[in-house]
C-alpha cells in the first residue's frame, strides 16, 4: 500500500463524459486522480474545476501516466473508464496491468460498450483486477449534474462502487416520480431516490442500456414523424410546431425529448436568420446502439419492430442524393387543403398517435429485456429498471412512473399493453392513431415508425394470424411440418401437398 496514496477515485478518459462524470465526483466529496493520453484533456478538465471551485480547488489530480495514478490512490484501487467502446477499453486494461493493478482491484467501464464485450473482459481479465460495467445516460449534462446509472457485475465490487453511484447519479422524487433538478456546480442533489441500482450479472447493466438507446431512437423517431406530418402535411412552421410540442409536453407526453424537440424547432440561424432545422443536413448519424438493439431483437425473436423501424429511418434519411434525385422521378398524391378546424382535427390525432406509438415503443423494449433476461438468467427487475429511467436519462419522460407503477402492482407482466392502465389509454386514443395514419399515409407523408407501432399493437392483439397459411406454404415448398391446432402442441404434421407427376401450378388457357 502505497501511504502517500490521497485520492479515492481513479479517473481515465477526460472526454465530453468524462470531464463530466469526474467532475460529478469531485462535487459529491470524492478526490480525483485522473488521466487522459491527451494532456489538454486533463487540463481542462482541472481548469474547470478550478474555475468553479477556486483557485486552491485540489479535488482532482493530474496524473501523467497509469503508473502515476495507481500511486496516487488509495488501495483498493478504484478505477472508472470513460474511453470509447471497443478496442480503447482493452488498450487501458492492458496498461492497467502493465502498471501493476492488483487482483483485487476495480475497474468500471462506462462507455457504450456491447453488453457481449463487458462478458467477455470480466473473463478475460479475473486474476488481474475486477472488470465492472456501469452504462450511463443522460448526456453531458446528465454526467454532470446527475445521470442514470446501470451498473452490472462482481457483487461484491458493487458494494463498493454502490454508495458513488448513489451519490452521484439523479435524484427522483419519490412520490412524484420527477426528477430533482441540479444544475449548481458543486451542489449536488442528496435527496430523493438515485437513479441508480444494481442490474445484474456483468453485461446486464449495457444490455439494458442498449435497449434503452433502442427506445429513445424509436422516441425520436416519432417525435420526428409527428413533425413531419405537420411541417409537410399541414404546412406549419417550426416555431408553430414548438408550441404544439409545449403543449403536448404539459400532459401525458411530458418528456425530456419533446422538450428539447421545441428547443431545436425555436433555434434561428445567426447566419441565416432562418430557423436552424432548416439548415441542417437531413442525414441521421448513428453509433450503433440502436441498431445492436435491432439485432439483438431479431437474434432472440422478440418483435421490435417500431425500434428496428427507426434504425431504418436512419439510414434511409442518410440516402440523401439517392432521394433528392428520387423527389423528381417519384410522385406522391395531391395534398389535400385543409380547413383550420380541419388541421386542429390532424394535429389531435397527432398527439394520440404519438402517445400510443410510444406506449408500444416501450413496450417493445421491456419485451425484449424480458427475453434476453430469461435467455441470460439475470432476472431484470423491471419496476427497478423503470424506476431509474425516470430522470437523468435521455428517455426521462412521466410515463415512465406508470411504467413503474405497471412493473410494480404486477411482476410477472408480459407486456406492457396488458397492464390495466396501459391497455386502457389505448383503448381511449386508438381510433385517432389510426386517423393520424391513415392522414399521413393519404397525404404521402412517411411514418413508418408510427404504422409499426400500429401493426405492432393489433398483430399482437390478434388470437389468429395468417402464420397458418405461412406454415402451409413453408411444408409445400420445403416439407418443413406444422402443428395441428387440434392436435397436440409440439406434434409435427405434414402432408403431400400436390400428387406425383402433376404440376404444382395448373395455368388456365
Ligand atoms: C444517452 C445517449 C448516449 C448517446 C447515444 C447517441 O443515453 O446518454 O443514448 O448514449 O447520446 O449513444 O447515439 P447515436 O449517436 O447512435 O444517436
Amino acid at each position: 500500500m502505497n501511504n502517500s496514496a490521497q485520492c479515492d477515485i481513479g479517473f481515465i478518459g477526460l472526454g465530453v463524459m468524462g470531464k463530466n462524470l469526474a467532475l460529478n465526483l469531485a462535487d459529491n466529496g470524492y478526490r480525483i486522480a485522473c488521466f487522459d493520453l491527451d494532456k489538454t484533456k486533463i487540463d481542462d478538465t482541472i481548469k474547470q474545476d478550478k474555475l468553479e471551485n477556486g483557485s486552491d480547488s485540489e479535488r482532482i489530480v493530474a496524473c501523467r501516466s497509469y503508473t502515476e495514478l495507481l500511486a496516487q490512490l488509495k488501495a483498493p484501487h478504484l478505477i472508472i473508464l470513460s474511453v470509447p467502446a471497443g478496442g480503447p477499453v482493452d488498450h487501458v486494461c492492458s496498461h492497467l496491468i502493465d502498471a501493476g493493478i492488483d487482483a483485487d482491484d476495480i475497474v468500471v467501464d462506462t462507455g457504450n460498450s456491447l453488453w457481449t464485450d463487458s462478458v467477455e473482459r470480466e473473463a478475460k481479465y479475473k486474476g488481474k483486477f475486477i472488470f465492472f460495467s456501469t452504462a450511463v445516460s443522460g448526456g453531458e449534462v446528465g454526467a454532470r449534474f446527475g445521470p442514470s446509472l446501470m451498473p452490472s457485475g462482481d457483487p461484491y465490487a458493487w458494494t463498493r462502487i454502490e454508495p458513488v453511484w448513489q451519490a452521484i447519479a439523479a435524484k427522483v422524487d419519490a412520490k412524484t416520480g420527477k426528477p430533482i433538478e441540479s444544475s449548481t456546480p458543486g451542489k449536488p442533489v442528496t435527496e430523493g431516490e438515485p437513479c441508480t441500482t444494481y442490474i445484474g450479472p456483468v453485461g446486464a447493466g449495457h444490455y439494458v442500456k442498449m435497449v434503452h438507446n433502442g427506445i429513445e431512437y424509436a422516441d425520436m423517431q416519432l417525435i420526428c414523424e409527428a413533425y413531419q406530418m405537420m411541417r409537410d402535411g399541414l404546412g406549419l412552421t417550426p416555431v408553430e410546431i414548438a408550441k404544439i410540442f409545449r403543449e403536448w409536453n404539459q400532459g401525458e407526453l411530458d418528456s425530456y425529448l419533446i422538450e428539447i424537440s421545441a428547443e431545436v424547432l425555436e433555434k434561428v440561424d445567426e447566419e441565416t436568420q432562418q430557423p436552424l432545422v432548416d439548415m441542417i443536413m437531413d442525414k441521421a448519424g448513428q453509433k450503433g446502439t440502436g441498431l445492436w438493439t435491432a439485432v439483438s431483437a431479431l437474434q432472440v425473436g422478440s418483435p421490435a419492430q417500431t425500434i428496428a423501424q427507426a434504425v431504418f429511418a436512419r439510414s434511409l434519411s442518410s440516402l440523401k442524393n439517392e432521394r433528392v434525385q428520387a423527389s423528381k422521378v417519384l410522385k406522391g398524391p395531391e395534398m389535400p387543403s385543409l380547413s383550420d378546424a380541419e388541421k386542429q382535427d390532424v394535429i389531435e390525432n397527432l398527439r394520440d398517435a404519438l402517445y400510443c406509438s410510444k406506449i408500444c415503443a416501450y413496450a417493445q423494449g421491456f419485451q425484449l429485456m424480458d427475453i434476453a433476461s430469461k435467455e441470460q438468467n439475470w432476472t431484470l427487475d423491471f419496476a427497478e429498471i423503470a424506476k431509474i429511467w425516470r430522470a437523468g436519462c435521455i428517455i426521462r419522460a412521466v410515463f415512465l412512473q406508470s411504467i413503474t407503477q405497471a412493473y410494480e402492482s404486477d411482476e410477472t407482466l408480459t407486456n406492457l399493453l396488458l397492464d390495466p392502465f396501459f391497455a386502457e389509454q389505448i383503448t381511449k386514443y386508438q381510433m385517432r392513431w389510426r386517423k393520424a395514419i391513415a392522414d399521413a399515409t393519404l397525404m404521402g407523408v412517411p411514418c413508418a415508425a408510427m404504422s409499426s407501432a400500429l401493426n405492432y399493437y393489433d398483430s399482437y392483439r390478434s388470437d389468429i394470424l395468417p402464420a397458418s397459411l405461412l406454415q402451409g406454404q413453408r411444408d409445400y415448398f420445403g416439407a418443413h411440418t406444422f402443428e395441428r391446432t387440434d392436435k397436440p402442441a409440439g406434434k409435427k404434421f405434414h402432408i403431400e401437398w400436390s400428387q406425383p407427376g402433376q404440376p404444382q401450378i395448373k395455368i388456365k388457357k
